[in-house]
């Protein structure tokens, strides 16, 4: 029985959750796992009308479940920054997720900006360190609003933490057992200390994995490779704030915001699974938003669960379904929201 905290949030986040959700109860029935759902109401309305984020006791209350499943935060009446480091980044930190795993894979039938790339050119998985780095919110204002005002923001790296990152990164480039290739994205020609421990806890990790190729690209140039020659990649390992800039690329070349998924990953802990697009205000319930991103990052919380097989029902399952839609678009999937979380469900 594995006891999953469902945050819905705000703009389509429940729509897509609630299709997930579909998808998952078919799941339970199929391959006899049995869930039980708990629902959380962090988000913009609950913030504007009680000045909450999320209070210690939920931290507490949510480390007793086995994984969250969470929609999208972010409400237009909420001034920027509040909820996303009130709720997203609250969690990240609160439960050592320290990794952020982002698979960039291009099914059959989807639609690429790449000219002459395909399912077989775009296939990689992004391991973004996601609780270090420039999120850690240390820094301040020296003579705030005058000319002479200097503003400072710390990038942290601490070697437990680079190395927990390029350890996990290492783990899975062999257990994804594909081009076994692990690449390190840094700026170690700028960053002469920060990505020196990188480049230093890389080398010494690799030792430990002779079956592994380590390869290096600065951050520029992972930008220019990911366009031009996606197919080089296996596995990246990288920064937190330079893993968000090129996930989201990544997101663009497999397809965009309506399928890219991604996890919050404590390997020892509570990990938290979400689609990567946002609340998408002006979307909310027309049912015409992409439910997939959302269904795949249901389908990474089984595998991370241990439910190998159900994972691949829902990707298999998944991918059928993307072969009959005419885009991933919102609003221009040739089906609803709804009729997709339906198909992806009945398929398993
Ligand atoms: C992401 C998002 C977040 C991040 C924001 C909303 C804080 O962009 O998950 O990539 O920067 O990590
Ligand atoms: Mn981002």
């Amino acid at each position: 029985m594995y006891k999953i905290a469902v945050i819905g949030g705000d703009g389509t986040g429940p729509e897509v959750v609630r299709e997930g959700l579909k998808v998952l109860k078919s799941v339970s029935n199929k391959f006899d796992i049995k869930f039980e759902f708990t629902d959380f109401d962090f988000g913009g309305a609950r913030y504007l009308k009680t000045g909450e984020t999320v209070p210690e006791s939920a931290i507490a209350e949510l480390r007793q479940f086995d994984a969250i499943y969470l929609g999208a935060i972010g409400h237009p009446d909420v001034k920027p920054g509040i909820l996303e480091t009130g709720i997203l980044l609250k969690l990240r930190f609160a439960l050592d997720q320290y990794i952020n795993l982002r698979p960039i894979k291009l099914y059959p039938n989807v639609e690429t900006p790449l000219a002459n790339k395909g399912p077989d050119e775009i296939d990689f998985i992004v391991v973004r360190e996601n609780t270090e780095g420039l999120y850690c919110s240390i820094g301040g204002f020296l003579k705030k609003g005058t000319p002479d005002e200097v503003a400072t923001q710390e990038m942290i790296n601490t070697r437990k933490g680079v190395e927990r990152c390029i350890r996990y990164a290492f783990e899975l480039t062999r257990k994804r057992n594909k081009e076994k290739t692990l690449t390190l994205c840094a700026k170690t020609n700028v960053l002469t200390y920060a990505h020196d421990l990188w480049w230093r806890a890389f080398q010494e990790v690799s030792t430990e994995y002779s079956d592994i190729k380590p390869e290096y690209a600065h951050v520029d140039a992972t930008t220019m490779w990911m366009v031009k020659n996606p197919e080089w990649f296996d596995v990246i390992v990288t920064t937190n704030m330079f893993g968000d800039i090129i996930t989201d690329l990544g997101a663009m070349i497999q397809g965009g915001m309506g399928i890219a998924a991604g996890g919050n990953i404590n390997p020892e802990g509570v990990s938290m699974f979400e689609p990567i697009g946002g609340s998408a205000p002006k979307y909310t319930n027309k049912n015409v938003i992409n439910p997939l991103a959302a269904i795949f990052a249901g389908q990474m919380m089984l595998d991370v669960l241990g439910e190998t097989k159900a994972a691949l029902a829902v990707e298999a399952s998944a991918v059928k379904v993307i072969s009959q839609m005419k885009s991933m678009a919102a609003g221009k999937m040739g089906f609803s929201t709804s009729e997709i979380g339906d198909m992806v469900a009945d398929g398993i």
